[in-house]
Formats: C-alpha cells, sequence, structure tokens
C-alpha cells in the first residue's frame, strides 16, 4: 500500500493483538497466556507510560473481583 505525500496514517494497536499468526485462538480470554507479546500499550521508545500503572489497577480489580464473586459467565451478545 502507498501513502502519499503528506497524506494521514493511522496505526490500530489492538489489531496486532488479533494476529493468529502471533496468538493461538487471539478471540479467547487466556489471562495466563504465555509467552503474550501484546502490543495493547505500544511498543518500543514510545512504549505506554501509564502501563505498569494500568497493570496494577487491573491486577488489583482482578484480585477484588476474584475475593467478592464465586462464578462470572459471558454473555455474547449479537
Ligand atoms: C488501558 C489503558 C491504556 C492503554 C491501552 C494505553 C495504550 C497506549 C498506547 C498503545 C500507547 C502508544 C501510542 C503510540 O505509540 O503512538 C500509549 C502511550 C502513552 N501512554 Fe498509555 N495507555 C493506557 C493508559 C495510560 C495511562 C493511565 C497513562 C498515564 C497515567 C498513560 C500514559 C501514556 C503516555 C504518556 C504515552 C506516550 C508515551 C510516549 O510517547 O513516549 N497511558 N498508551
Amino acid at each position: 500500500m502507498k501513502v502519499a505525500p503528506g497524506a494521514s496514517t493511522g496505526l490500530v494497536f489492538p489489531l496486532g493483538n488479533s494476529d493468529k499468526n502471533i496468538f493461538s485462538s487471539p478471540d479467547e480470554v487466556k489471562l495466563d497466556r504465555r509467552p503474550n507479546p501484546h502490543v495493547a500499550f505500544g511498543f518500543g521508545p514510545h512504549l505506554c507510560l501509564g502501563a505498569a500503572h494500568v497493570r496494577l489497577v487491573v491486577r488489583t480489580l482482578m484480585d477484588t473481583l476474584c475475593d467478592k464473586v464465586a462464578r462470572i459467565q459471558i454473555f455474547e451478545h449479537t
């Protein structure tokens, strides 16, 4: 694909996390996925500066949820 000079482009990071060549069953939530080379926080010199904060928040959320909730059922919507 050619990009004309001066044209704008965009990068949708989450799409990289759905790459079937990299992730087995990418649409499945696997909290213990290893290895997990996702790019949700970007990569390289502009890696998200909030990544450590977000990981702590989500870990705390998951810990609290697991303490308080016995079972989670996911309903698929159409
Ligand atoms: C789930 C939450 C978040 C996601 C998915 C996320 C995702 C991202 C991604 C993909 C980038 C790279 C953008 C690029 O390369 O153009 C980025 C950069 C950045 N993020 Fe986050 N972010 C999150 C939360 C946060 C929070 C909470 C903070 C600050 C408290 C933060 C601060 C930053 C900063 C400052 C950058 C720019 C880093 C740079 O350009 O050097 N992010 N984030």
